[in-house]
């Protein structure tokens, strides 16, 4: 499933862009090569990253 349908970006490849340190929905994008177009996708991607800092959180302690 697309999570930025405009660069064909899968919750996959939000998940692996995070784990390799990205910090902002740029980033993520920008791990696979590309660049925010409409932007829709931003916030869905900034859940994830509060999502995944979260769960380390949880896990750190
Ligand atoms: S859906 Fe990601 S920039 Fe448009």
């Amino acid at each position: 499933m697309y999570v930025c349908n405009c660069n064909g970006v899968t919750r996959g490849e939000v998940a692996e862009a995070i784990e390799a340190g990205a910090q902002k929905p740029t980033d993520v994008l920008a791990h696979h090569g590309c660049e925010p177009c409409c932007g829709r996708c931003l916030p869905e991607i900034a859940e994830t990253i509060g999502g995944a800092k979260a769960g380390s959180l949880v896990a750190a302690e």
